[in-house]
């Protein structure tokens, strides 16, 4: 197996990518309305690894994933795919938001096999096979047959995530797809979705803008700078896998955090400081120690 080849949940050979970010600036609205929100933003996300980006909420993390996904085009910088300029949406590239996006008229198993049957990729038997593999990684095989309506909130991000991996893309991003989501219950998704990842060892990147998560996840941290955004800071997370819980109490996971804290602490004083009055409040409400989890 090269680098880069990894096995899917049934064996077979998946393709990851790598996706180079370089130089990019986004802005919206016109004259003196126009926002600048993402400013000379450069980072790689590397073969095979699970990249997460941090940054407190509307600091333009949204936009970023936007345009990766090419639904939006940047005003100067580029994009790349395994060196190749991206030019708009492709399933190599599939975003699952934090807004439930299942069909409700589809069962679980209807909406996970939609994508590669509409396309009429595999045979039946196989693609029934490989959604019933992957359903039961999540814990979702029981449920097969059952409306979203009747899932809860975890269950149907389970079921896009799965639905969104079926696809084999080479880049899989996630745009806080835990959000929301009750403290038990996003625990357990981030141990679903981080043994998914063990397994498939495809490019991910996972926004989040819950340091703990963050940290637990990724192999790489980058944490953006406050609005506009660009990448501050890369933090190779050495910690080892497979992660479990009990890594949150181990120094060197808080050696992590206290820097990653001072990073994002630093930012948030900046945009106050440049007249973003609620900044300092918005980082204690996203990191302050008190938080209940
Ligand atoms: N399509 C758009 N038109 C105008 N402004 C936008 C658009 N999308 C995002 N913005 C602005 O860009 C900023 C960053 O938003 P977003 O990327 O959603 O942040 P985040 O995801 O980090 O919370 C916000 O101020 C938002 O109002
Ligand atoms: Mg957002």
């Amino acid at each position: 197996m090269n680098e880069q080849q990894n096995l899917a949940g049934d064996g077979t050979v998946v393709q990851s990518g790598q996706i180079q970010v370089s130089a990019l600036s986004k802005s919206f609205g016109i004259g003196p309305l126009r926002q600048q929100v993402i400013e000379n933003c450069s980072f790689t996300l590397e073969r095979g690894k699970l990249t997460v980006l941090i940054g407190p909420s509307g600091c333009g993390k949204t936009t970023l994933i936007n345009l990766l996904a090419g639904y939006e085009t940047p005003d100067s910088g580029t994009i790349t795919v395994d060196n190749v300029p991206i030019k708009g949406p492709n399933k190599d590239r599939l975003v699952v938001f934090q807004e439930t996006a299942l069909f409700p008229w589809m069962t679980t198993f209807q909406n996970v096999v939609y994508g590669p049957k509409v396309r009429g990729e595999k045979d039946k038997r196989e693609l029934e096979d490989e959604a019933m593999h992957l359903l039961h990684k999540v814990g979702l095989a029981e449920f097969r047959d059952k409306y979203p309506i009747q899932l809860s909130g975890g269950m149907q991000r389970r079921c896009e995530l799965v639905r969104a991996l079926i696809n084999r893309p080479k880049i899989m991003m996630m745009d806080e797809p835990f959000r929301g989501l009750d403290a038990m219950t996003r625990e357990l998704m981030q141990e679903y979705y981080v043994r998914l990842f063990e397994e498939n060892h495809l490019t991910n990147l996972f926004i989040t803008s819950e340091l703990e998560e963050a940290i637990f996840l990724a192999d790489r941290l980058i944490i953006l700078s406050s609005r506009p955004a660009s990448a501050r800071t890369v933090m190779e997370i050495d910690l080892p896998r497979p992660r479990e819980f009990k890594i949150l109490v181990t120094k060197e996971y808080l050696h992590y955090k206290q820097q990653a804290l001072e990073i994002l602490h630093e930012e948030a004083m900046k945009a106050f400081s440049s007249g973003c009055g609620t900044a300092v409040a918005d980082f204690l409400e996203a990191y302050s120690e008190v938080k209940p989890k």
